[in-house]
């Protein structure tokens, strides 16, 4: 086959992490006899500096042209503490994600065996959880109308769903709930939001849908402690954006690192594919910063993008081989055996075409 992938590397350590990913796609190409050509395109505060824009429409075309964007991360901190800031890098992450329809976020969350003392948690806990967090993307208060009254002295966003919204992104969770061991979480705060029971309303009304799935509901509070005394609790979750953001950071502890966690943003029209950690300044430049998540995002773009399943795994098998070594950079090595970004990239590219 032959693919067009558009590149967005971002802000931060978001170019040197999907530069790795980069090695890893054409590995994997050389391995299947495939072809791929790079559309690169700017995003986030490298967009804002260029074109006053951090999700400029140049960018956006090269997206829509594309198979699949493979993207870094956006946030710089010179915008951080500048509540008045008028344009934002993130506001191009969720412009990105509204003008292609991203509505479904999929955020998986694995623990490899070697890595399981890594995590904050109890072993026995981690050990062997394996779940997959479905965060509803271009909905609810991240889009909902927002503003300030009293001169500044009061805001407000709105929590708003419609049923459309809600019905696709449940939709998508129970058939990945079907693939995966049929047992879907559906997580939200019915007892206190009006927003939430349209969520569960609706979530009811599907379920004798798919009754070779189990179905539960979560509120979101007893949610956050599952996830911690209890992961292995869950196959899917899925809940929406605002719950989402919050609880996918959260499940990350469960796998030792950040930077472990990929992710695929899928709807309407080109899919995203992304480390689910974030331009982490600080470590910008160093050739510290982990490659694994933008590596497996890769792999996430392989099997859900283009439907090849062979492909990713030979991603992830040589991912996991190079954990097990460990080959892996200082948030995962033993005391004095870290290695650089740029290596272990090089490790999993050549690991793939082993
Ligand atoms: C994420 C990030 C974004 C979000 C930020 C950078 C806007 O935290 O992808 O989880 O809140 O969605
Ligand atoms: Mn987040």
């Amino acid at each position: 086959m032959k693919f067009n992938i558009a590149l967005l590397p971002g802000d931060g350590i978001g170019p040197e992490v999907t530069a790795q990913a980069v090695k890893a796609v054409e590995a994997v190409c050389r391995r299947f006899s495939h072809e791929v050509s790079w559309h690169f395109a700017y995003a986030g505060a490298c967009a804002i500096d260029r074109f006053g824009d951090a999700f400029p429409e140049e960018t956006y075309r090269t997206c829509l042209e594309a198979d699949a964007v493979l993207f870094g991360a956006v946030g710089d901190p010179r915008y951080d503490n500048d509540p008045k800031a008028k344009v934002r890098p993130e506001q191009g992450l969720l412009a990105m994600r509204k003008k292609l329809g991203l509505y479904a976020n999929l955020r998986p969350v694995e623990t490899f065996s070697s890595l399981v003392h890594k995590s904050p948690l109890k072993e026995e806990l981690v050990d062997g959880a394996d779940f997959l967090c479905i965060r509803e993307l271009t909905g609810g208060m991240y889009f909902g109308e927002k503003g300030i009254l009293d001169g500044g002295d009061t805001a407000y966003d709105t929590n708003i769903y419609h049923r459309f919204e809600v019905e696709r992104i449940l939709r998508q969770a129970f058939e990945f709930a079907r693939r995966r061991r049929s047992h879907l979480t559906v997580v939200d705060k019915a007892n206190v939001l009006e927003s939430s029971r349209l969520w569960r309303r609706i979530a009811q009304e599907m379920a004798p849908l798919y009754p070779d799935v189990t179905t539960d509901y979560m509120y979101v509070d007893n949610a956050s402690m599952r996830l911690i005394t209890g992961p292995k609790f869950f196959d899917v979750i899925v809940t929406e954006n605002t719950f989402g953001d919050i609880l996918t950071d959260e499940a990350s502890v469960v796998s030792g690192s950040m930077g472990l966690l990929a992710s695929a943003s899928i709807g309407e029209k080109t899919g995203v594919f992304e480390p689910v950690h974030g331009s982490y300044p600080q470590a910008a430049g160093k050739d510290i910063a982990n490659p694994l998540a933008a590596i497996l995002s890769a792999a996430m773009m392989f099997e859900y993008a283009f439907g090849l399943m062979d492909e990713g795994r030979a991603i992830r098998e040589a991912v996991s081989e190079s954990i097990d070594s460990g080959f892996v950079t200082e948030d995962l090595a033993v005391e004095g055996a870290a290695r650089g970004t740029a290596e272990v990239g090089d490790r999993v590219a050549s690991l793939i075409l082993k």
